[in-house]
Formats: C-alpha cells, structure tokens, sequence
C-alpha cells in the first residue's frame, strides 16, 4: 500500500496532486488546440440527439451532483440547451416528466451507485437517450448507458472523491463548447480562447499546489478545532462552494455548509460571529463586486474570512483573515483550480484532528444499496 501511494501519506494527498496529470489524461486527444476541435466520439455518434433535445437532464449523487450543477451552468451558457439537474434519488421517486426528446446526462465516479442507476433505467424505460460520465471503465453504468465519455482520472482510492470531480468538470466543459460550436451558439473567436484557456488548466492547477500546499498546511492548522463552517461562492463557484463544504464534512466530521453568496442574507448570516469561518471563492471574473459586499458583511459581524482570490488581488484579500491566490481563467473553469486548495484545506484539517482521511467513517466509495 505505501509503494501506492507513491510517498504520500494518504491516497487523498496524492489524487490531490495527480490532478494536473489526470485533468490532462482526461482531455488527451480529445481537445485539439491547434486544430480547433474537440472530437468526443460519443456526442459527435449521436449529434442529432443532443441538437433535437427539448432538455438536458442531469443526473447523479454527492460530488458527481456538484459537477452537474457546474455542468447546467456550462451547458446553458454555452451551448444554450435548457438543463436540470437532478438528485438520482429524488428524480426517481417523484414519477418525473421524461420524453424521448430529453437527453439524461448521469455522472459517476464510480459507475455503480445504486440510485444512479435506478434513476437511469427509468429514464430509458421512457425512451430518453442516455448518456454516462464515468470514471471507471466497463461499469454498471457505462454498460446501460446509451453512449458515453470516460473521464480517465484514473482509480480514485480516496472516499472522499478530488480528482474524479476535476475530471468531470473537465469533461462537461468539453461537451458544452463542443456542443456550443456546433449549434452555433458559441462562435469561432470564443470558442478558440476558450479551448486555450481549457488546455491551459493542468499547468495552472500545478501552480496551485506548488504555491498554496504549504499556506494551505498553516491556516489548517487554526482551525482544527472549529465546530462549523460556511463555505460561499456566486455563479460557477457556487456549487464549487457545495463541495468545498462536503470535502470537510466528509473527511473532518465539522459541520460544513456550502451557500450561495447573495442568499446568505436570508438565513446564514444569522450564525456570523467571530466564532464562524467563512470560506469565500472569489475570482474577479464572475460577480467580483458583489463578493465584496458580502464580505463587508461578513467582517462587520467579526467572520473569520479564508479568501480564494486571484493572484494579486486586493479588494476581498485586504478584507479577509487568511488570503489564497490562485491563477485567473475563465468564469467557466474557475471551479476546476478553485477547489484545488479547498480540497487540501479539508484534507489538512482532517489530518490534524486526526481523522482518517482515506476510510471516514460511515462513508463507502461506491454505494451500491438504494
Ligand atoms: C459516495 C461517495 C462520494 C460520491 C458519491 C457518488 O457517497 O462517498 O464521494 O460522490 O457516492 O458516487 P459516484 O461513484 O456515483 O460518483
């Protein structure tokens, strides 16, 4: 086991730090930069399905969900088609509209949840075309989907999953420019800056670790005996503050809740004193304005912020207690090297409370019981 784990001390620490390797093993021939074309076989097989879709469901459980929120946000954008995202457990036992004009995206890790998998078989018994994101080859769900795109992250040991998540971000980003370009939403100017921006991704999440790991280590350790935390974050980095908040729920049992940003007046602001961390991602593209001003709130009733900003910023970072650059990209890949440090700012504080961080308890890798 220690010759896996290659020197790291936990499995979690090195999925962490292969992420510049496996975000790029999961985009190896298929984005082609100099060429200007994605080439996905499984949507390109099936191009009609996707451009006569009345909707795109998508549907899939803890971190798998959190990439499919990300996912409605670039599919909308992009390549403007309508998209719901969906809990596999909830989808199913709500007797759901589906059409054989929908296109039901499901996202595992694992491709063995068990809910998944039953939300998938009744949107096919309903003549959906259905499409699998998974990370492990030949699985459950790979074998009924209809068609399909492997993330390639390679096996993820770690309960708490890191760089499964990175690599279905890295693919939904792919189907949604590749679909953009292709109904025509996305022109050709965009569409080339942003498969720049995209290949650009595995060096900047390098960076991230290179620079952030050992900051990172440090305000862990002020927090090790916190009892809660708000993680914040606005249009793509919402969800991305979702997971944030799982990670350290997950691995470091501290109650963690993840918020959009603007809704924190109506309900979490009430909790703010100075007893209550507040984890804010705040990138200057995507709402930067407006970040500023929920941290005004924040630090008029005494929060301790831990800021993810953009190299050299200064507005949120002279504002907050503890300050973590990460390099700018595009609004719609910030999530991807955003939870880089959120990923080992919960691992940190796991470890110093002592948790084990590969095994937590009550939680299972894959979970195979409705
Ligand atoms: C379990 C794992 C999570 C994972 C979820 C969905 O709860 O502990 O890390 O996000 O299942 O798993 P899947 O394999 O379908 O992505």
């Amino acid at each position: 086991e220690q010759i896996e784990k290659s020197g790291y001390e936990h499995f979690m620490l090195k999925e962490i730090f292969e992420q510049p390797k496996s975000v790029h093993d999961t985009m190896r021939g298929r984005l082609l930069v100099e060429e200007g074309v994605i080439k996905m076989a499984g949507i390109w097989d099936h191009i009609e399905r996707f451009k006569n879709a009345n909707r795109i469901i998508i549907i899939a459980c803890g971190t798998s969900w959190h990439a499919g929120l990300i996912g409605e946000y670039l599919i909308e954008e992009y390549a403007r088609i309508p998209v719901e995202v969906e809990y596999a457990s909830e989808f199913r036992y709500r007797n759901p509209i589906i059409t054989d004009k929908d296109v039901v995206i499901a996202i595992s890790q694992s491709g063995e949840t068990a809910d998944t998998m039953a939300a998938l078989k009744l949107a096919k018994e309903k003549g959906a075309f259905i499409y699998g994101i998974c990370n492990v080859v030949d699985s459950s769900i790979a074998r009924i989907t209809d068609a399909g795109s492997y993330t390639h992250a390679g096996p993820e040991i770690g309960v708490a999953s890191t760089k499964a998540f990175t690599a279905q971000l890295t693919i939904l980003s792919l189907i949604a420019l590749k679909l953009g370009k292709h109904n025509g939403n996305l022109g050709n100017a965009d569409f080339m800056s942003l498969i720049a921006e995209l290949d650009a991704i595995p060096k900047k999440i390098e960076d991230v670790l290179s620079s952030t790991h050992e900051l990172v280590q440090n305000i862990a350790k002020d927090f090790v005996n916190a009892t809660n935390f708000l993680y914040l974050g606005r249009g793509y980095n919402y969800p991305a503050a979702l997971e944030g908040a799982l990670k350290l729920k997950e691995i470091s049992y501290i109650h963690a809740e993840g918020y959009p940003a603007a809704e924190m007046k109506h309900g979490p602001i009430a909790l703010i004193d100075e007893n209550m961390p507040i984890v804010i991602i705040a990138p200057k593209k995507g709402h930067y304005d407006k970040i500023v001003s929920n941290v005004q709130e924040i630090k008029a009733r005494k929060g301790k912020v831990i800021a993810v900003v953009n190299n050299g910023d200064t507005q949120v970072s002279e504002m907050s207690d503890y300050v973590i650059e990460i390099p700018e990209t595009s609004e719609c890949f910030s999530p991807i090297v955003a939870s880089v440090p959120l990923q080992l700012l919960a691992y940190y504080i796991a470890v110093y409370r002592g948790a084990n961080v590969d095994q937590p308890r009550n939680l299972a890798k894959s979970v195979t019981v409705e």
